[in-house]
């Protein structure tokens, strides 16, 4: 019997469910495999005792339409930064990797499809130099990955913040108000162009472009006291003016790295009445509003192909890569390709380009 592991890393995100069971219906088609899970990323590898849960058929059946990841997933800690809690409570963290690839080898576990973002392929990265037979598969709502045209999760997380742009238009007209929502995608600005776009927003401000307030603020005053009235500004979590900094707090959470993003809606309000904008204005943040639900047609086909490809690929021994959308196909990329980048908007993205053509003003 040939055993595979699959993993979730990271941020949960639309389409994972989708992925996982489209790795075990191809599994199903070969004589002799298994596919098996480990419970929140690799802690159930690490945990004592192990935390793993067998993948058949029959318990993924129709989960591509269910959010989340039926085996859990978390963005702290990892095999290479295990945290261990010292007596005077503070947390050391400890390199369990090579602990992790023997207790693999002890399970007969030929291969493992690691499914995460940029964070998660960077551990695919160091496991597969320790000699780790694994594969990654691409994820995020941010779309900031190098080397593929799309991640899963993207187009229902641009939905979701589409549709939230949509209501706030109904309420911001009734009340001649200045709506501001503020979306993910850490420090890319897809989300936001996305749906300042599909929605119609007077202003859309992402990390990419760093907004001057006197130009949002005159972008504003002309749509609001000489145009329809009432205003909608969608702005990025990682949006910043210009000689500024991102909004965000560091996270006292044991092994969460990152810095936590928040408040550059309250910001932008705060700096434009400053600015002297008179308008009402309200603050929406969506949050994990974005991240949560069923995934939408696209991802769940997107997440379907990228779970048949990493199988195969597991099949043709084509380790050390990721699964990659690069349109029309579905191919596989080295994971070095991947890793210590993001993939940005540019200054002259088509959409980009559109969105100024239709009036959207980045602040710039
Ligand atoms: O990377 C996905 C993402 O949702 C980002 O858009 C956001 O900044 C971050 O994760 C939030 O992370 P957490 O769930 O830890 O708050």
């Amino acid at each position: 019997m040939n055993r595979v592991l699959v993993a979730t890393g990271g941020g949960d995100c639309p389409g994972l469910n989708a992925v996982i069971r489209a790795i075990v219906k191809r599994a199903s088609k070969e004589k002799n495999w298994e596919v098996i899970g480990s419970v929140e990323a690799f802690n159930g590898i690490l945990r004592e005792p192990t935390e793993i849960v067998v993948l058949d058929e029959k318990r993924v059946s129709g989960i591509h339409v269910q959010g989340g990841t039926i085996i859990g997933t978390t963005n702290k800690g990892g095999p290479f930064a295990w945290p261990v809690k010292k007596p005077d409570g503070t947390y050391d963290y400890v390199d369990r990797s090579d602990e992790m690839i023997r207790k693999l080898a002890y399970m007969d576990v030929d291969a493992v499809i690691n499914i995460g973002g940029e964070g998660s392929q960077k551990i695919s990265q160091m496991l597969y130099e320790k000699g780790l037979n694994i594969i990654g598969v691409p994820k995020t709502i941010d779309n900031d990955l190098l080397a593929t045209d799309f991640t899963f999760g993207f187009q229902t997380a641009v939905q979701i913040a589409t549709e939230a742009v949509d209501k706030l238009v109904s309420t911001a007209q009734s009340h001649n108000r200045t709506l501001i929502l503020e979306v993910m995608g850490r420090y890319a600005g897809w989300i936001a162009l996305h749906a300042a776009v599909a929605g119609g927003a007077e202003v859309c401000l992402i990390p990419e472009i760093p907004y001057d307030i006197q130009k949002v603020a005159e972008r504003l005053e002309s749509r609001y006291h000489k145009g329809r009235g009432f205003a909608i500004v969608v702005i990025a979590e990682g949006a910043k003016p210009i000689g500024g900094n991102v909004a965000g707090v560091k996270s006292d959470e044991v092994g969460y790295e990152n810095l936590r993003l928040m408040g550059a809606a309250s910001r932008l309000m705060k700096e434009l009445k400053e600015a002297g904008f008179e308008a009402d204005m309200r603050e929406t943040v969506l949050g994990h509003l974005q991240r949560g639900g069923i995934p939408n047609a696209y991802d769940r086909i997107l997440a379907t192909e990228f779970g048949v490809k990493a199988f195969e690929m597991v099949l043709e021994r084509d380790f050390g890569k990721m699964v990659a959308y690069r349109h029309p196909d579905i191919v596989s990329v080295p994971l070095k390709e991947v890793i210590g980048g993001e993939k940005l908007v540019t200054p002259d993205h088509p959409l980009v380009k559109a969105a100024r053509g239709i009036g959207i003003s980045f602040g710039d």
